[in-house]
């Protein structure tokens, strides 16, 4: 899978621009396009419209439907413009909105129950990776999906220093660590083979490769190189 997040940037002219670009590729049907929320129905309409493959992700969601929540997008909303993913716990959305685990274990649990797939985010922070708790932190974070089933569900390991830095951890540490996030989700008992586990963090045209090809690596979650269609195309093949 290849998931491109857009973050707090596009507009609705490099939103189709983009996807007109990307629209030559065969490998579209690994591909989870998540814009800002404002453009996922002209995507939709551009997607349904031309017959492309890709499918369409929101990059947060909020846990309830229908209440009254002001400025809140429910799953149902995200359904009615074609969403079938979203993104939860961004390390973005941890750290501005102290997004905590309470609230995302609430936001998994009614996207599943409403058959939103999820691409949830765990990572540690520079600090917590040089004071050696990286394993800890991240067993911590994937305590959110005990109870829960991988058939549709996808695991993102970004380091937080490794998001828009440039910098990526060696090849042998995202293989090791997606190990290790394998055997952690098993025993909070999911099925070893409905795992995902996507990398994510300065993923770009030059190092998307060796980093796809990890066989515990199932995908690739980009932000600032997705931004470019014809980057995108190099990174998906
Ligand atoms: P970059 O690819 O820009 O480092 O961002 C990664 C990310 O946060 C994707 O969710």
């Amino acid at each position: 899978m290849f998931v491109a997040n857009w973050k707090m940037n596009g507009s609705s002219i490099t939103v189709k621009e983009w996807l007109n670009i990307i629209s030559s590729s065969d490998n579209l049907n690994k591909c989870i396009f998540c814009p800002p929320l404002l453009y996922l129905k002209e995507a939709n309409e551009f997607i349904s419209e031309k017959k492309l493959s890709l499918s369409l992700g929101a990059q947060d969601i909020d846990p309830e439907n229908n209440i009254s929540l002001t400025g809140g997008i429910s799953p149902s909303m995200l359904k009615d413009v074609g969403c079938k993913y979203s993104i939860i716990g961004h390390s973005e959305r941890r750290n501005f909105y102290k997004e905590d685990s309470t609230l995302l274990i609430d936001k998994v649990s009614i996207c599943l129950k409403e058959g939103i797939k999820v691409i949830f985010c765990i990572g540690e922070s520079l600090e917590e990776r040089n004071s050696g708790q990286t394993k800890e932190i991240l067993s911590q974070q994937l305590r959110a999906l005990d109870g829960f089933s991988s058939e549709n569900l996808m695991v993102a390991y970004e380091p937080v220093w490794a998001i828009g830095s440039g910098r990526i951890p060696l090849l042998e540490d995202i293989s090791e660590t997606s190990d290790y996030l394998i055997d952690e989700l098993i025993s909070l008992g999911h099925k070893q083979e409905e795992i995902t586990i996507l990398y994510g963090g300065s993923v770009d045209a030059s190092n998307a490769k060796e980093i796809y090809q990890l066989k515990s690596v199932s995908g690739l979650l980009i932000g600032g190189a997705s931004l470019d269609g014809e980057q995108f195309l190099k990174i998906i093949g």
